[in-house]
């Protein structure tokens, strides 16, 4: 698929390498083609293209926003007609002392969706660590995959996201609509408590047991 991606830094830059990996055409919409996170991730992918915001997301089906969560607006406000394209949001609001950064309020997708409203916004690759979209692989458990929770309002473009996860190894599980990004994000905020604060480290995440 064609997919661009809107910030290429620590979760932009693992997520496009394994997508480019999976020879998928992807695009960075960059701002500035000479920015340090740009040559970054040429460096280490140099099968990734580099284009304008507006270019880039022209030509794309599937745009990732993966910009800090206060400069959202603004890369939107530069990347021109999103109309129909699925808009991969992978920020997350995170605010003092990793609390909500909307008072959990309402979700950070939903606010994206406000910025983007003719775009198809489906929250995904945000419960975990950039690490784990470099690498999820966790041998020793057989046929069980991680999971990567999304939530979306659109069904196709619900669809074709978790199609991508599978592709990249992961157990997709649609949790519902938008809104529902709420709870994922509060997900994540306990992922990073655990991860990062609590000192467990980077290498773990969340698998699905059904019956
Ligand atoms: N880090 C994690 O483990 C993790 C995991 C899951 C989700 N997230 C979420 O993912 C998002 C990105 O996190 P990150 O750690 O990848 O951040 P990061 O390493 O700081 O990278 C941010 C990227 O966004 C670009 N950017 C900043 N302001 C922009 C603007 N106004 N317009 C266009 N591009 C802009 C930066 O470009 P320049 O280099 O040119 O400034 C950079 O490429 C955040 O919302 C975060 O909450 C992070």
């Amino acid at each position: 698929m064609k997919i661009a991606f809107i910030g290429i830094g620590q979760v932009g830059c693992a997520l496009a390498g394994q997508l480019v990996a999976l020879d998928h055409a992807v695009t960075i919409a960059a701002r500035n083609p000479d920015s340090d996170s740009v040559k970054t991730a040429l460096a280490k992918y140099p099968q990734l293209q580099v284009a304008s915001p507006i270019e880039a997301v022209a030509q794309a089906e599937i745009v990732f926003l993966a910009t800090p969560f206060n400069a959202n607006q603004a890369a939107l406000a530069e990347v021109g007609d999103l109309t129909g394209k699925i808009l991969v949001d992978c920020t997350n609001p995170v605010g003092p002392n990793l609390t909500h950064g909307l008072k959990s309020e309402q979700s950070g997708s939903e606010l994206v969706q406000s910025f983007a409203p003719k775009a198809k916004v489906v929250k995904a690759f945000t419960i975990y660590g950039f690490e784990n979209f470099e690498n999820n692989l966790y041998p020793g458990y057989s046929d069980l995959k991680p999971a990567m929770l999304i939530a979306g309002d659109d069904t196709t473009a619900k669809q074709v996201v978790s199609t991508l996860c599978q592709q990249l190894g992961w157990e997709a599980v649609e949790v519902g609509n938008l809104a529902m990004s709420l709870h994922l994000e509060h997900l994540t905020l306990l992922w990073i408590k655990m991860a990062r604060v609590q000192g467990r480290g980077a290498d773990f995440v969340w698998a699905m047991l059904k019956r």
